[in-house]
């Protein structure tokens, strides 16, 4: 073909005019491209679940024990016996790696205004969504549909996710989506305030594991990033899921659920417990990060999400993540003669790499 026919010159529409181009050779080579390969851009025509979202009969949702039975703990953080409170976050962070937390400090219209915005980006349409997510040549602020990877997941998950960092300078800001209108307004609040509740869980937990105050409040909180899940109403939950087994890769992550729909579910003596939503509380678990550095004695807790068929679910999560630099390894107080380190220091930037490599299978390499 000359060259002259090849369209180069509008370079001022650059954007806009490179998406649909890659729309159109993706087409006309019969490959999707990312908006429509977005879980709420074909859900609703299927009466059955596709094949591929179909998991192996052990993986599948199966017997969960009723959270009426047995619930992970709820915390009140306002309480005012705060020696109580610490006694009570350390042994939920040993027991089951998660508990909830109320009385958080955190305004109930800010969490009700914050879940509102992302469902409303959620239901924007797919090409608007990616387009709101394509601001930033470097990726900082994701789309994606399934897991992170999808070209990795063997069977897919039923859901799509938001990511991006959302540090307090403000950085990355310039990346965010900036439909709807309000967005980066109210999740600039909303993810300022909660790096405070964050910090004042880690300095609650700092205080029962005898670590200095302050530990966490440098390097190792400063990469905090939200993860928001939408999970589709699904024609048949008992065989997908919406999130794989995994425990994550922060110190502490916060979640913010959905207040009428059910779907987070964590392992404790391998059963499966659902966490019941609490209306204007957050769901808080240990991660793996948090486990090292305590040198196992809190535990990174294995949990998942399943789907339901009438509702979507959106779940909104704050990552406590360091800096790339940051040093993970127990803490020195934490080790001595009787209890040795047990795993490996490593750079949070090398755990990264390892973790998007090896998946679950990053435990062997820590040790
Ligand atoms: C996560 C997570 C749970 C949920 O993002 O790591 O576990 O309910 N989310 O979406
Ligand atoms: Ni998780």
């Amino acid at each position: 073909m000359p060259h002259k026919d090849v369209n180069y010159k509008k370079k001022g529409a650059a954007c806009e005019t490179h998406h649909i181009f890659v729309r159109r050779i993706m087409n006309s080579m019969g490959m999707e491209t990312l908006d429509q390969m977005l879980l709420s851009s074909w859900y609703h025509v299927h009466s059955s679940v596709p094949p591929s979202y179909v998991q192996l009969p052990e993986n599948r949702p199966g017997r969960v024990v009723s959270s009426l039975h047995k619930a992970i703990p709820v915390i009140d953080l306002g309480s005012h016996d705060p020696a109580h409170t610490t006694n009570q976050m350390l042994k939920a962070s040993e027991d089951y790696g998660f508990f909830q937390v109320i009385n958080h400090g955190v305004s109930k219209d800010l969490m009700d205004e914050t879940l509102n915005i992302f469902k409303e980006f959620h239901g924007m349409s797919p090409k608007e969504k990616v387009n709101e997510c394509s601001k930033d040549p470097n990726g900082s602020c994701r789309i994606y549909t399934s897991g992170e990877n999808k070209m990795k997941d063997e069977i897919l998950y039923w859901k799509d996710s938001l990511t991006h960092p959302c540090p307090p300078s403000g950085e990355y800001m310039e990346y965010w989506p900036q439909k709807p209108s309000k967005y980066r307004e109210v999740v600039g609040k909303y993810t300022r305030e909660l790096k405070k509740l964050a910090l004042k869980i880690l300095e609650v937990l700092c205080e029962g594991l005898g670590l200095k105050p302050g530990y966490f409040c440098g390097g190792l909180s400063e990469n905090p990033a939200v993860l928001v899940h939408h999970y589709p109403p699904c024609p048949d939950p008992s065989l997908t899921l919406g999130l794989a087994k995994h425990r994550d890769p922060t110190i502490i992550t916060i979640l913010l659920q959905d207040k009428e729909v059910q779907g987070l579910q964590v392992l404790k003596d391998e059963e499966w417990i659902g966490v019941e939503p609490i209306p204007h509380a957050f769901v808080v678990n240990i991660g793996l990060l948090l486990q090292i550095i305590t040198n196992g004695r809190l535990v990174g807790a294995e949990h998942r999400a399943v789907t339901n068929s009438s509702t979507a679910r959106t779940s909104v999560a704050y990552f406590v993540y360091p800096s790339f630099e940051s040093i993970i390894e127990p803490a020195q107080v934490l080790i001595n003669g009787n209890t040795p380190p047990t795993y490996k220091s490593m750079s949070f930037g090398e755990f990264r790499r390892n973790f998007f490599q090896k998946g679950p299978k990053i435990e062997e390499e820590l040790q």
